[in-house]
C-alpha cells in the first residue's frame, strides 16, 4: 500500500479548541486515484498536509510505502516519495520553468545534467517545451500549474497530493491540467490524492470520498 493512515486525528487549541477529525482511516494503493470533496473549512488541506508529512497529526499512525511517516527522517521521505500540487502553484517566480521542475532533483542530489534531462522530459510530456526557458512569473495560470505538476513528478514520487489544483484556473486550462494530472499518475503508477471542489473532476478519480463533520467516507 502506498499510503496507509490509521485513526488520524487533528485538533487545535489556539485560537479556540477545534477538532477537525478524530479517527480517519485511509489506504491508497499504487496507481489508484482518490478524490476528496468537502465544504470550505472542513479540514481538507490540513488532512492533505498531514498525509504528506508536512504537518503532524494529533494522534494516529501513518505509513508511506511501508515506512513510518511520523518519525525518522521525514524530509528525505517526503522529498523522495511525495509530490505536491497546490492551488496557488508556489513556483519560484524568477526561475525558468525548466529550473523550477529540476529543483526537487537537485535537492535530492542528482547531478545538474541528470536533473535538467529529467525536467526537459517532463516538460515535453506536459507540452511545455516551448516555455522551458521562460521565467515562471511570465507564464499563464494553466502553464504554471502544468510546471508545478512536472515539478511534483520530478523525483518520481509514489504519492501525489493535489490541493484544489484547478481552483485558480479558467475552464479550459482546468480541463487540460485535470487530464494531465490523471494521465501522468496512470502512466507512472503514482497514487493520487486529490482535494477538489470540482465534482466532475472528482468523479474521474477511482474513488470519491467526502470529508464531513470529521468523517471521511
Ligand atoms: N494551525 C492552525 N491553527 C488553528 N486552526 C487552524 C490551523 N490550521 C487550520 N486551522 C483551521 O482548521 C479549519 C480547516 O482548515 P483547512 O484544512 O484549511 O480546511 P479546507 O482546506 O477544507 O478549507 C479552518 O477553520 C482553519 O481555520
Ligand atoms: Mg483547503
Amino acid at each position: 500500500m502506498t499510503l496507509c493512515a490509521r485513526q488520524i486525528s487533528k485538533s487545535f487549541r489556539i485560537p479556540k479548541p477545534l477538532t477537525l477529525f478524530s479517527s480517519i482511516d485511509l489506504d491508497v494503493a499504487a496507481g489508484e486515484s482518490v478524490a476528496i470533496l468537502g465544504r470550505s473549512g472542513c479540514g481538507k488541506s490540513t488532512l492533505l498536509q498531514i498525509l504528506g508529512t508536512l504537518e503532524a497529526p494529533s494522534s494516529g499512525s501513518l505509513q508511506l510505502c511501508g515506512k513510518d511517516a511520523l518519525r525518522g527522517n521525514l524530509t528525505q521521505l517526503r522529498l523522495l516519495k511525495v509530490g505536491f500540487v497546490f492551488q496557488s502553484f508556489h513556483l519560484l517566480d524568477d526561475l525558468s520553468a525548466l529550473e523550477n521542475v529540476a529543483l526537487p532533483a537537485r535537492i535530492a542530489r542528482r547531478s545538474p545534467k541528470e536533473a535538467l534531462e529529467r525536467a526537459s522530459e517532463l516538460l515535453e510530456e506536459l507540452s511545455l517545451s516551448a516555455q522551458a526557458h521562460t521565467p515562471a512569473k511570465l507564464l499563464s495560470g494553466g502553464e504554471k500549474q502544468r510546471v508545478a505538476l512536472a515539478r511534483a513528478l520530478c523525483n518520481r514520487p509514489a504519492l501525489l497530493l493535489a490541493d484544489e489544483p484547478t481552483g485558480n484556473l479558467d475552464r479550459e486550462s482546468a480541463q487540460e491540467v485535470e487530464d494531465l494530472l490523471l494521465s501522468s499518475c496512470r502512466r507512472y503508477g503514482t497514487a493520487l490524492l486529490l482535494v477538489t471542489h470540482d465534482e466532475s473532476l472528482a468523479r474521474r478519480a477511482n474513488r470519491l470520498l467526502h470529508l464531513e463533520n470529521g468523517l471521511l467516507r
